[in-house]
């Protein structure tokens, strides 16, 4: 396998639970209430499938292997596009839980937290449509079978780091306080 189809397999999932949010906005709409758990469990896919696994391996590896090869202008161009639109994701993630954060407080911020959803719904199909046609393959032909091979084996390290990654996170949580402890190879 490609390293690329790792990420477009990624895809798949994410298009999946992006594809509920519709739903949930519409029966916002019908209600005039949020279901925050919903909102909690959309978060942490996002957070951590579609922005740190899926978006880290994009950025930390690909993306940055890629500066190091002569890329045409084109191509350059859609890669800068696709890191503006990360950042643009995550500052939509932000104030999703910021309103969800509000709303359980009891603020009404049920129109907020709806644009929000919908914003969202609408970002990543293209996104993904842009990295599946426009960028992926064409990315692979700037690296070797070997050099493939390796960025497969990097992905696959990535990705076992991050289920320690996620849970180191949440014990930080529960405990309060940052804590002195890491698998083999964990980068942060
Ligand atoms: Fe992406
Ligand atoms: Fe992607």
């Amino acid at each position: 396998m490609k390293p690329i189809g790792i990420l477009m397999w990624e895809h798949r999932l994410i298009e999946r639970v992006i594809g509920l949010f519709p739903e949930h906005v519409a029966r916002i709409g019908r209600t005039g209430t949020v279901d925050t758990f919903f909102i909690e469990n959309a978060v942490d896919f996002i957070r951590t499938y579609a922005d740190r696994t899926h978006h880290g391996k994009e950025e930390d590896i690909l993306f940055r292997q890629l500066e190091g090869k002569n890329m045409s202008p084109e191509h350059r161009k859609i890669m800068v596009d696709l890191i503006n639109e990360h950042i643009h994701a995550r500052g939509l993630v932000k104030k999703l839980v910021d309103a969800n954060d509000r709303y359980i407080k009891g603020e009404d911020t049920v129109n907020e937290i709806s644009g929000l959803l919908e914003s969202l719904a609408g970002f990543y199909p293209p996104h993904i449509l842009k990295e599946d046609r426009d960028f992926f393959h064409q990315s692979m032909g700037y690296f070797s079978k070997e050099e493939q091979d390796a960025m497969l084996h990097e992905f696959e390290e990535f990705d076992r780091r991050m289920i320690h990654e996620k849970y180191k996170i949440l014990a930080e949580k529960m405990m309060g306080s940052p804590i002195e402890w890491a698998p083999p190879g964990m980068v942060r």
